[in-house]
């Protein structure tokens, strides 16, 4: 839909700045307009639940985590070029600010057109006329952005650099970064222009290191609804944390008061894994087989010997090598991750074979006991043979964007370099 259309099916991004996102966003016209609805809690917003509303941006803890999954993902990686404080806490305030704006379903700044004409619009216009699509933003740090800026002393423990594990093959083109974003959305344009509006207010201070763009996500916290399945057709996510479980995602996922350092209290670990899949190999692999490499079968997604997917799996059941098996929370002293993938297709490899696969989000408490015990059990999987992980970064998720005069990564730079 252009923005000239006359018979738009729901208020569209550049009609919500004219009405404040009347009537899109729950409680948002109370409150005074889309930006400034408030999360509470672990709550999954309502809001979200119409397709194409707004998700709150402001709360205790950032929205992207919890909150229900969308359909289409664009990560980033960047690196910061700048070397002067000051003026990576001004790129964060920017961010925000535009960030505010954009999961709102606003334009950036001043919008896409309408002001000097000597000069490039703030935004650059190509999700005008969309809805806000449930874009999530969520920022993280990862571990090369605490050796400068003055920031050695803030690094959390639990921000370990990840170690080499069996079967790595990582891309250093693909792998860390300083700051990340996850933009999720329903709409694949509107994550699309979330990111390139960031990067680009972000010019001569931090710069993309790194992309993915996600489809069909492969894991939900909104256990109610449909399972969706990944690249190699199986059910994905059925045991997974649900936006709801609010004692599991203290236990698991939220960074706890106690746990330090103070900055990072309602805040996260992300761990972003690039999975490549042998999809050719795959399906010449009988169905037997698949199901036994996973330990559920491929229609219900009942674990072995059991009738149902939401069945408890009786893990003795299935192969020694069974992914769920060694996945398993008893397999891993409890280890429980909150999974937010999404599948990726980019191109083929030049010889013939689809660049393909899952690119795994893990978000935990803390990735000592989260993701490397996880992983390391993996290291006998029966998938292996089906996949290679080719690229990795993990990142600290600070806390929420409180209100209006907050700010992403406040809680870190409050304490003076
Ligand atoms: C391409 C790679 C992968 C594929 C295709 C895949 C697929 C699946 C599928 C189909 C399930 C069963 C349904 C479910 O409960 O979600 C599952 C479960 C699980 N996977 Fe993966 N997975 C992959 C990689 C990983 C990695 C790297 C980790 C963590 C290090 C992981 C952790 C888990 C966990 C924790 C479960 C739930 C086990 C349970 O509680 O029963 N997976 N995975």
């Amino acid at each position: 839909m252009t923005d000239t259309d006359s018979t738009p099916p729901a208020p569209s991004r550049r009609a919500l700045i004219g009405w404040g996102g009347a009537g899109l966003a729950l409680g948002a016209a109370a409150a005074g307009g889309a930006a400034a609805m408030t999360r509470t809690g672990n709550d999954v917003d309502p809001a979200g639940a119409a397709a194409g509303g707004a998700i709150a941006f402001h709360g205790a803890r950032q929205a992207g985590i919890a909150t229900p999954v969308q359909d289409r993902l664009h990560f980033a990686a960047f690196d910061v070029t700048t070397t002067d404080r000051a003026e990576l806490v001004e790129l964060l305030k920017d961010w925000t600010r535009a960030a505010r704006q954009l999961t709102a379903g606003r334009a950036v700044g001043e919008g896409a057109y309408g002001g000097l004409a000597e000069a490039p619009p703030d935004d650059t216009g190509e999700a005008l006329g969309l809805k806000p699509s449930r874009l999530t933003l969520t920022i993280g740090f990862g571990p090369s952005l605490f050796g400068r800026f003055g920031l050695a002393g803030q690094r959390p423990e639990a921000l370990v650099d990840l170690p080499k594990f069996a079967g790595d093959n990582l891309d250093a083109n693909r792998s860390g970064g300083d700051l990340c974003v996850q933009a999720c959305a329903d709409d694949p344009q509107v994550a699309v222009h979330a990111i390139r509006n960031l990067a680009r207010i972000g010019m001569g201070k931090a710069v993309i290191r790194w992309s993915q763009l996600g489809f069909g996500k492969t894991s939900s916290t909104t256990p109610d609804a449909q399972t969706p399945r990944n690249l190699m057709g199986f059910k994905d996510g059925t045991r997974n944390i649900a936006g709801t479980e609010t004692d599991r995602l203290e236990k698991f996922v939220w960074v706890g008061e106690k746990d330090g350092p103070a900055w990072m209290t309602g805040g996260s670990y992300l761990v972003a894994r690039r999975i490549r899949m042998h999809i050719e190999t795959w399906d010449r692999t009988s169905l037997q087989e698949q199901e036994d490499i996973f330990g559920r079968d491929k229609g219900e997604g009942a674990p072995v010997g059991k009738a149902k997917e939401r069945d408890e799996p009786f893990l003795k059941a299935m192969k020694p090598d069974a992914h769920v098996r060694l996945a398993h929370p008893d397999s891993n002293h409890g280890a429980t991750l909150l999974r937010r993938g999404y599948s990726f297709t980019d191109g083929t490899d030049g010889l013939g074979r689809l660049d393909a696969g899952l690119f795994f989000l893990a978000y935990q408490r803390d990735v000592r006991e989260g993701f490397i015990p996880v992983q390391r059990n993996l290291a006998t999987d029966a998938l292996n043979e089906y996949i290679q992980h080719v690229g990795s970064a993990v990142f600290a998720i600070p806390p929420g964007v409180r209100d209006a005069d907050d700010w992403w990564g406040r809680t870190l730079f409050a304490k003076e370099a």
